[in-house]
This record gives C-alpha cells, structure tokens and sequence, in this order.
C-alpha cells in the first residue's frame, strides 16, 4: 500500500469554473485519486481555492460586495458544484486561511533568511484620487504596442501582450477612471530566482516522472533565464508583507504577498487545514524528515500551470533550505475548446459546472470529459461529439448490455443468479479477452493515460456485448436451460465487474449498478482476480431505472442555441 498525495491546480475564486477548467486539472486528478483508493492506496487529494490578487478584488467590487464575503460565498458555490460532480476532494480549503497566512510568511522568511529575497525600489503608478498605488489591472491605459484604448496593466486583450502598468500610454485608474496618477517610488520584495536557477535545473533533472510535455515547459523557462520575481503587491487583499517581529514591516506597510507566489503554499496549508479538521498529521505528508519521504506526490494542472509548478512553486520550496516534498508525477492538461473557439465567462460561452448538472448527471460529463478530453492535444466540446459519447458508449454499450441481462434473468430465472451448467469455451474466450482488457485498463489509468484508460473501459463493454451476442442465452433457452444459465450467470457477473471498473470515472453509477447484482465489492479488479464466480448462485437481482438516458437531437438543438455553441 503506497502512501500517495495528490492536488489539482487551484481554482481561481472569481466565479464557478467551466467544463474546460473541470477537464484539465480537478476531473482528472479525481479519477486517479479514485483509481489510486479502489486499488486500496492511502491516499490524500487536495484542492481548495485561490482567493487573493487583483481578480479577487475587482470581481467582489463588480458584486458590490467586501472581498471576504465575496471569496466566503463562492467558496460555497465551488464547493458544492465540486461535491455535485463527484470530485473526492479529502480537502478543499481556501488559500485565505490562516493557515496559509502563517505558511507564506514563513516561507518568506526562510528565503530571506538564506538570502534570497531582497526589497528593491520598484517605480509604481500612485493614484492620488484613490490614494493608492496601482498595481496590475488596477490600471488601464493605451496599449503601446497596437493602441487598443482599454489595455489593463498586466496585458493587453487586443494584442495578448504583456505589459508593465508603466507601459500604458495615457494610463486611468480602473477603480475611480482617474488620470491623476504619478509615477511614486515604493518598495517591493523580490525573489531571487536567478541565483536559484542552478539548484531548480538539477531538480528538474532529478525528476524522472514528468511527462514529456511538463519537462519541456520546465526547461523552455530554464533555458530562457529565470528572472528575479516580485512577490509583493499593493493590494489590501492577500496575505500581509511582516516584519521579523510579526507586526507591519517599515518600508512595506500595507502590501500582501502577490497571490501566485502564497497559492502554491495553499497545497502544503491545505493540507494542514484538513489536518486540524480531521485529527490527521500534515506533516508527515510534507516533511521529509517527518515521513513524507515514502510519500509519492502527483500534481494535476492545465498547461498555463506547469511553470509556476516546475520553476516558481521549487523556488520556494527549495530556497527555504527546509526538507519539504516536492512534485514527483506531473501531469499538464491541454485546453479544452467550445467549437473552434475559447469558453468565455463575459460573454456567456461554454457551459459551466452549475449548468452542466442542469442538464444531466455528472457521470455523463465525467465520461466525455475524461474519454474525449485535451489530453495530448487541445480538444473541442461540441453538443454533437457529446451526444454522440453518451448515446454510444454510455446507453446502447454499457446501459444496454446491464438492462439486457438483469432484466433477462428476472423474467426467467425468477430475478436470481442462476445454478447450473458448466462453462464452456465461449466463457474461456471471454476470461481471455477480458484479462487482457483489464490489464489494459489498469496499465493505462497507472500510467495517467486518462483517453486510452477510458477505451480499454469500453473495450470491457464491448467484450460483454459480444459475449451476450455470443452465448445467446435467450436461443439457448429454448433446447438447454443450462447452457443457458451459465450465460446468464457470466453475464451477471460481468455486471458485477463493469460496477468495479466504473468506479473511477463514473462513480455515482458504479454504485447503480453494483446495487443490480446486490455486489459490494467496488475495489478495482487485478486481472486475475476470478471476477467469473465473483456472486455467489441464488443472489437475487434487480434491473436498474435507466442507467443512462439518450440525449434526443431536439435537445442537441435546444442546448446550442442557449449556450451560443456552434457559433464559435
Ligand atoms: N488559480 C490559478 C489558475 O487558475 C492556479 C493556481 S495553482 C497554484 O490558473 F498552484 F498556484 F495554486
Ligand atoms: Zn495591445
């Protein structure tokens, strides 16, 4: 039994994530972490949000609301949408906690103390209306590069640049729309990341589990140079700059830590926060030198996530000079499409988890996301590619082959496993085939091949399907109920067995269908594990309420026009 801690990039507060934020880091994470626990690992999952920055700020102010109750209520909200679709989070907290506070500022500390953090002066955009400096998308102006008028100071959306806010021509506060603004001097903490650079390259080395796509991003960013990095901002939101004594530190009244550096803290807070909830020991997750070196630590994220992960996460982890445990497996996801173009929060493109639920249950999504999903390659969410993956593979291959066989032995074997018989070579192939499916499945989820994991599941449907087709127990029942009883019994049992295998990626209907066959056994099956003699004869069974629904085309329609797809 391996002790195995697993994140998933941290959702950003601002409002409920899209199916394309689900696919690429939470969805994934949870089926492993699912996959890991019916394989009878120990295993933590951890996620929580990331609540400071500038985003945080502004989307409160546009709600009219104070920051914290703004972070406080869409907590809840991703929260329970979270619950809804089935991500087994053992944590979700938030990366304004104290714990985290305490976390960051010890870091910080640690880095300073082993010199690498220094102030250095940094010439800022004041606001004297708003009495306040300006930091990031604070500020808008004209950008210098394509003269877009509504540039923010971190990036312009016109031409994707980014920017300095000392880079806008004719620059306003984004808060008032005042241009009386100054260039002031102020103090800012930076991380020196260039005199890590060596340190994080011999990490990066060291890691011989990342995948192709993470290392290449990891070593783009070492061979391009590191930069020293500002950690601090301006802002009233985030975890407050302190002195050695706790208290404001002069020179830096007033700033936060700037939200990426303190929200990859959150994983190891996090951790603590479930600690002190549940009566467990963080540490020994964390700490090295506190038994965390038996544990294996894989981190899910989107691709936009992999430098701060594989560059600015290590540096500080590894510029504390602490024991702590750093990322063993990564796996980056690609981007997840609507049509040919991007979701988009303002103007209501895509479909959001809260919506998704409206229209189906999660498994349906949970199935798409994961067999469909930007694994490799960026992929599109269409209506018809989804419909196409419910409708197939969920309805006509695994509902059907489950409706078919229960309902077959309740209406001739009086709703019970069948006695009698003895398998013949039809069930030896099956065996066969099927062994060889089941190692497939359980190599491809091992190695976090999600796509190929998610076929080898099907190609379990299938076999049962063709088996069915095979055996014929409803032509053999006509001649030889005993040949026909041993089909029924093997199908039964496969039922049994797809109830074990649905259990990473389609959850809430592993149960459904356990409960046909009155299984309870939902580990996930070695290959040899004799699945064919799994329920015992006489069990009573009971066909399940439709497993999964079809989706009409009418609907396909419906929902295209009200989610704006198609148009992309
Ligand atoms: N909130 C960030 C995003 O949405 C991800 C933060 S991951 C962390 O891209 F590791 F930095 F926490
Ligand atoms: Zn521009």
């Amino acid at each position: 039994m391996a002790r195995i801690l697993i994140t998933s990039a941290l959702p950003y507060i601002n409002g409920i994530k899209h199916l394309g934020n689900l696919a690429g880091s939470m969805l994934p994470a949870d089926v492993w972490a699912r996959f890991k626990r019916a394989q009878g690992h120990d295993v933590l999952y951890i996620c929580a949000t990331d609540e400071h920055g500038t985003p945080a700020e502004l989307a409160a102010a546009a709600a009219g609301q104070d920051v914290r109750t703004y972070c406080d209520e869409q907590h809840a909200i991703q929260k329970r949408a979270g619950d809804a679709f089935g991500l087994s989070y053992d944590w979700f907290g938030r990366s304004s906690s104290d714990a985290n506070r305490r976390l960051t500022q010890h870091f910080a500390a640690a880095l300073e103390a082993n010199g690498f953090i220094e102030e250095r002066v940094d010439r800022m955009i004041y606001s004297v209306d708003d009495a306040r400096f300006l930091p990031d998308r604070y500020v808008e102006g004209t950008c210098p590069h394509c003269a877009y008028e509504k540039a923010r100071g971190d990036q312009c959306d016109n031409c994707g640049r980014l920017l300095d806010p000392t880079d806008l021509i004719n620059p306003y506060s984004a808060v008032s729309g005042s241009r009386n603004l100054e260039v002031r001097d102020t103090r800012h903490l930076y991380l020196l990341q260039t005199k890590l650079a060596d340190r994080i390259r011999a990490w990066v080395d060291s890691r011989t589990d990342w995948q192709p796509l993470a290392r290449s991003i990891a070593f783009k960013h070492l061979d391009e140079g590191l930069i020293d990095r500002g950690i601090t901002r301006d802002l009233k939101w985030g975890v407050p700059v302190v002195g050695p004594d706790g208290g404001p530190r002069p020179g830096l009244e007033g700033k936060v830590f700037y939200v990426w550096f303190d929200a990859p803290i959150e994983y190891i807070a996090a951790t603590e926060e479930w600690a002190t909830a549940t009566g467990g020991s963080w540490r020994d997750w964390w700490r090295l030198d506190e038994g965390a070196d038996d544990v294996r630590y894989v981190q899910f994220m989107g691709k936009d996530n992999v430098a701060c992960h594989t560059v600015s996460f290590p540096a500080t982890l590894l510029g504390s000079g602490e024991p702590w445990k750093t990322v063993d497996t990564l796996k980056a996801f690609n981007w997840l499409n609507w049509y040919g173009g991007k979701f988009s929060t303002s103007q209501g493109r895509g479909v959001f988890m809260d919506q998704a639920l409206e229209l189906l249950p999660a498994d349906y999504w949970r199935w798409y996301l994961t067999a469909y999903g930007p694994e490799h390659a960026d992929a599109a969410f269409t209506w018809e590619t989804f419909q196409g993956a419910v409708n197939k593979d969920l309805a006509d291959v695994l509902g059907n082959f489950v409706n078919r066989i229960v309902k077959f032995a309740e209406s001739k074997f009086d709703g019970v496993v069948p006695s009698g018989g003895t398998p013949g070579p039809v069930e030896a192939k099956l065996e066969a085939d099927m062994a060889a499916v089941l190692a497939e499945a359980t190599a491809q989820f091992e190695a976090m091949e999600f796509r190929k994991g998610a076929q080898a599941l099907r190609a379990a449907w299938v076999l049962g399907n063709e088996y069915l087709q095979e055996a014929a127990p409803w032509t053999a029942l006509r001649t030889d109920r005993d040949r026909a009883a041993v089909g029924v019994r093997t199908g039964l049992n496969l039922v049994a067995l797809f109830a074990r295998l649905a259990v990473p990626v389609l959850p809430f209907t592993a149960g459904r269908i356990a409960a046909t066959v009155g299984a309870n056994d939902l580990s996930w099956p070695a290959a040899d594990t004799g699945w064919t003699t799994a329920l015992p004869e006489g069990r009573p069974v009971q066909a399940p309420e439709v497993l999964f629904r079809k989706i009409e085309d009418a609907l396909v329609t419906e929902w295209a026009a009200r989610f704006g797809g198609g148009e992309g």
